[in-house]
């Protein structure tokens, strides 16, 4: 028999959020490798299969990516059907696009199973339209990991042209509105920071670029956290009361 990986999204956190196709994967599933941001719930869905977690510890990661590379290829070769679990859409910012090279150049049969990413999940659920008819006619995602890693995407930008959406941004948002505002984009343009979307932990700050930098994160959260940068922003006030009572808007406040 030949074994399979299945390269699969969980979505933003909330189980019910994945898809048909991943639920089924992970029931037919031997063996789960999953990532941190990934939903318990989701995860227990692999009755039959042995799971291993492969997330970052203290920003480390426990496995290198090779490793994981190895551990797909080798288990898909004995046979196995393997599904390799990840936060959101398996191919925006998580590596997808490295392991799925890795199972190609490796012959072993392969297929990705899309997933809600959090870049438009996370806007969405608190009220805001990625993209609206009059405000936002496109939507850029880009990392805010590193500088190198945003620098010249934003920089790209014409000023208020779009929404920006920043992933793996909190600690660089200071350095990123910085930019922004250096570029010439409005100090007013609305801005917000949605942690947790979907998961219990859902708490947002709302206001706009000029405060972003000091933007004060809620203590005790460690969420993860989306930037949405862009006018579309001013519609989470009137969208997001009325569509979601469960996505707590706890205004983290800005530093005084
Ligand atoms: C390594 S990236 C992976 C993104 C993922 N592949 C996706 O499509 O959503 C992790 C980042 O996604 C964002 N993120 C993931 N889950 C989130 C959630 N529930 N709420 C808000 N942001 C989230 C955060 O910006 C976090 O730093």
């Amino acid at each position: 028999v030949s074994g399979f990986v299945s390269l699969v999204g969980a979505g933003p956190g909330d189980p019910e959020l994945l898809t048909v196709k991943a639920v089924r994967r992970l029931q037919e599933a031997d063996l789960v490798l999953y990532d941190a941001l990934v939903a318990p719930e989701a995860v227990a869905l692999a009755l039959h299969a042995q799971r291993f977690s492969v997330a970052k510890r203290a920003g480390r990661q426990s496995f290198a990516q090779d490793t994981i590379h190895r551990l797909m290829i080798r288990a898909a070769r004995q046979g196995k059907r393997v599904v390799r679990l990840k936060g959101g859409d398996p191919f925006v910012f998580g590596r997808g696009g490295e392991e799925a090279l890795a199972l190609a150049s490796a012959g072993v049969p392969f297929e990705v199973v899309p997933g809600i990413t959090s870049a438009i999940a996370a806007a969405a659920l608190a009220g805001v339209p990625v993209t609206h008819r009059g405000l936002a006619t496109g939507f850029a995602v880009v990392s805010g990991h590193a500088e190198p890693a945003y620098a010249s995407a934003l920089d790209s930008l014409a000023p208020n042209s779009l929404t920006v959406v920043i992933l793996m941004g909190l600690g660089s948002r200071r350095a990123v509105a910085r930019r922004l505002l250096d570029r010439g984009w409005a100090a007013g343009t609305p801005a917000a920071i949605f942690f947790g979307a979907s998961t219990p932990d859902a708490a947002s700050w709302v206001g706009d670029l000029g405060r972003l930098g000091d933007a004060n994160l809620p203590e005790s959260n460690d969420a993860p956290g989306t930037i949405v940068i862009g006018s579309v922003v001013s519609l989470s006030a009137a969208i997001g009361r009325g569509a979601v009572p469960d996505v707590a808007v706890a205004l983290a406040g800005v530093a005084r």
